[in-house]
């Protein structure tokens, strides 16, 4: 048998197993805490500890003591040996000698040598193991000693022996006893050849269950029998550390009033800081994607100069969300199929009188060189409320109170959440965010519709746009809004936009001459791309992964 003291010198140890140490020290807390309530003494920040552990069931409890107890008892064992003797060889000749478990030894060794109460070499040895096989026959015997038990003086047949002994046993025992000559093998009868054997094979394997040496030659047929295993086995020869001391002093974390009112704190020995110890990871605070995105888009949007619009309201009337939009009553998105609308309250209380007969006219016959659509506008129409359906109702609130006081140009923007009754798949939900600009000045062209865009979005990092005609019932001309994704090698609808039309406009009271250009985009189309997701219902709803929240990355936009 091998006996390897390896050359590992003990500075080169490997650092403690924390986990091993930490739970050898809660144990001990445990433990102390145990002693201390049972000799009368309190400690108040052991309270907690105790209050644990007396949740637990009296069967861990005991456990918990008693492995405790073990511990304490192979530390003192360790630290008192080393008092008187230089070294301990072996852990294991150590553990054994005590009637100690080798392992509590091994435990309290890593955590002493962690404070450098001891140093500790390893030792390995190889050493044999029984398998199941050489465990049964430790205990029944070889198969060719129960063979021969199993033979009268006057011979046996072949089927009898064999029913005696079962198929297996019978198939092996004949092979080992023929092998030994130990049997004749006689046509019609079996009989012994010896009187008196040896289970050698049993009185081996006992030996090595028991750790008793045994010849090459043994374990070689052992082996070979299947009857034993190698296995490695590891402990440790053990010194006197840097720290030794007979007993394992208590190391103090805080200094309190009694420490230096009692002047203890002269004496008192403190547990070094570990600088390198890392932080408990925080529970809150973890942004969700959409919110960082729309952090740094609100961002862009205040360094082009914009002003952010009121949008906390996601209830809405028709009036403001369809008719002040110049959206008629028959347009199908009024129709339920497409708008959520609400049943209590199912109407708006109030509205600006004035400003809804201008509209009623703009939709019923025109006014302001437009012929308007030619229908009887209904007034419970507008009044429906409904969940927005676009942002964009928040933005004609905002250019109908500006139309209200003496006209200066503004730049608006805003991002929240708008509901629609679609049916949901991988990209669509019943709800989602829009973002929407839009910037009200005397003389405003498509150009500086255009210019906008190309300024807004390359901040986004797109930097190739196209646009393509599009309709809208409140925008004339209106413009979908491409960009060539780099990534994906082909254009991507990013957008809509539009020049808000006179129709809208004008009953608001703005002057003739004042243009409004705008557009809109969703915020989980770019948070998406950005964040390599691509279903939404991983981005938002109850299929949440709260690992996403808690782990995304930062959100630069613009910054491959
Ligand atoms: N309201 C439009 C939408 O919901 C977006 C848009 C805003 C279009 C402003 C033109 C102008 O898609």
């Amino acid at each position: 048998m091998g006996y390897v003291k390896s050359n590992h010198n003990t500075m080169g140890w490997p650092k403690p197993n924390i986990s091993i140490l930490f739970t050898t020290v809660s144990l001990f807390v445990v433990g102390i805490v145990v002693l201390v309530r049972v000799s009368g003494c309190e400690e108040k920040r052991s309270d907690a500890v105790l209050s644990t552990y007396l949740h637990l069931s009296v069967r861990r409890r005991r456990s918990i003591v008693r492995r405790f107890l073990g511990l304490r008892m192979a530390e003192e064992a360790v630290l008192g040996y080393l008092q008187n003797n230089d070294e301990i060889n072996d852990s294991g000749e150590f553990a054994a000698e005590r009637g100690i478990d080798h392992n509590e030894i091994v435990n309290v060794v890593k955590s002493l040598h962690g404070f450098r109460y001891v140093d500790a070499v390893d030792i390995k040895r190889e050493t044999w193991v029984l398998t199941d096989e050489g465990n049964t026959y430790a205990t029944l015997g070889s198969p060719e000693f129960q063979l021969i038990l199993a033979i009268p003086p006057e011979g046996i047949s072949r089927d009898e022996l064999q029913k005696k002994l079962g198929p297996s046993v019978f198939k092996i025992a004949c092979a080992q006893a023929a092998k030994n000559k130990w049997v004749e093998m006689g046509k019609q009868l079996i009989s012994r050849k010896v009187q008196d054997v040896e289970d050698r094979v049993k009185n081996l394997l006992l030996q090595i269950q028991q750790g008793q040496g045994i010849g090459s030659d043994d374990i070689k047929a052992l082996k070979a029998r299947k009857l034993i295993v190698p296995q490695t086995w590891k402990g440790y020869s053990v010194k006197k550390g840097p720290n030794y001391a007979p007993k394992r002093k208590k190391v103090v974390t805080d200094l309190t009033r009694d420490n230096f009112q009692s002047g203890e704190w002269k004496e008192i020995e403190f547990k070094e800081y570990n600088y390198t110890a890392k932080g408990q990871p925080l529970e809150g605070g973890s942004l969700h994607p959409l919110l960082k995105v729309r952090a740094q888009i609100k961002q862009i949007f205040h360094c082009m100069g914009f002003e952010e619009m009121p949008t906390n309201n996601y209830v809405e009337s028709s009036f403001w969300n369809f008719d002040s939009l110049f959206q008629p009553q028959q347009h199908p998105a009024r129709d339920s199929h497409d708008t959520f609308f609400l049943e209590a309250p199912s109407t708006t209380k109030k509205l600006p009188e004035d400003y809804v007969q201008r509209v009623k006219q703009i939709h019923e016959s025109g006014g302001y060189e437009s012929r308007g659509y030619a229908y009887d506008w209904k007034r419970e129409e507008a009044n429906k409320n409904l969940l927005r359906t676009h942002t964009t109702a928040v933005s004609s609130r905002m250019l109908y109170q500006l139309a209200q006081k003496p006209f200066s140009p503004k730049k608006y923007f805003s991002i929240d959440r708008v509901f629609r009754n679609e049916a949901v798949d991988r990209t669509h939900l019943a709800e989602f965010h829009q973002i929407e600009g839009l910037v009200c000045d005397r003389g405003l062209t498509l150009c500086d519709l255009i210019g906008v865009l190309h300024d807004f979005f390359s901040r986004l990092g797109m930097t190739k746009l196209k646009f393509k005609p599009a309709y809208n019932p409140y925008t004339e001309p209106s413009m979908e809004i491409f960009s060539y994704h780099e990534g994906f090698k082909k254009w991507v609808e990013v957008g809509n936009s539009g020049m808000f039309r006179p129709e809208m406009l004008r009953p608001m009271g703005l002057p003739e001459d004042v243009q409004v250009i705008a557009w809109g985009l969703s915020l989980e189309r770019p948070t998406m791309i950005m964040y390599g997701i691509d279903n939404i219902r991983d981005l938002f709803g109850h299929k949440v992964d709260l690992g996403l929240i808690k782990k995304n990355s930062i959100c630069r936009l613009g910054i491959e």
